[in-house]
């Protein structure tokens, strides 16, 4: 049985008790914690900087998954990165071309990071097939990126069944994470089409922390 990762997005945690949520969090089965960077161009909401996330990695040992939706993803990746960063993901659309995107990738790798790429739920994947060996995750967004809350795009499953069918037909490292409206409805439709990790927001903070992390859980069996 494949292990899914299931990595809460912080920016539906409840801002007046952080230490309280982030102790279920660190007690709970979620690995990981995904970090929604925002600079209010690439995207039309604005989140946080990199001390909050050097303020999280002083207080648990959870692998730091941050998405960056920003307009200068060069610049942001180096700050996220000193700022603890275990995998640094940007987007294909921010970037000037596959080749500049290969290079970021390689470049956040030297850094010691795992390097990742994000597409929008309308943007095609075809382009970054050839350089599957050079990127250590695919982020599938199943929403606009930009806000928590929203309903799951069904149609972005297929970039995920495409592929998952590479990846396996090539035997390449390389995780499949998909982001946006996930919950106990839409994990296993994900799960099926051959996500690695699930990263859900609202889903996860609206009622029990934790349960809902273990009902996401669930959806790989
Ligand atoms: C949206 C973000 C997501 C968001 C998901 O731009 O990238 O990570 O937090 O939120 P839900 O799970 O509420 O759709
Ligand atoms: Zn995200």
């Amino acid at each position: 049985m494949k292990e899914i990762i299931v990595a809460p997005s912080i920016l539906s945690l409840d801002y007046a008790n952080v230490s309280e949520q982030l102790q279920i969090l660190k007690e709970s089965k979620a690995e990981w914690l995904h970090f929604d960077v925002m600079d209010g161009h690439f995207v039309k909401n604005l989140t946080f900087g990199p001390d909050i996330l050097k303020g999280f990695k002083k207080a648990t040992k959870m692998f730091m998954d941050v998405h960056i939706m920003v307009e200068d993803p060069s610049f942001v990746a180096k700050l996220f990165i000193e700022a603890g960063a275990d995998m640094l993901t940007f987007h294909l659309e921010a970037i000037n071309g596959i080749e500049e995107c290969i290079a970021l990738c390689k470049w956040i790798r030297k850094q010691g990071v795992q390097a990742g790429v994000s597409v929008k739920p309308n943007t095609n994947i075809e382009e970054l097939l050839p350089h599957l060996k050079e990127i250590d995750m695919i982020l599938i967004m199943s929403v606009e990126p930009g806000f928590g809350g929203q309903s799951f795009m069904a149609h972005t499953l297929e970039k995920v069944q495409l592929l998952r069918k590479e990846i396996d037909r090539y035997g390449y490292d390389l995780k499949i994470e998909i982001d946006g409206g996930i919950n106990d409805q839409t994990a296993p439709l994900a799960v099926q089409a051959g996500c690695d990790v699930l990263v859900a927001g609202s889903y996860i903070f609206k009622g029990d922390i934790e349960k809902n992390i273990d009902r996401l859980l669930l959806c790989q069996k």
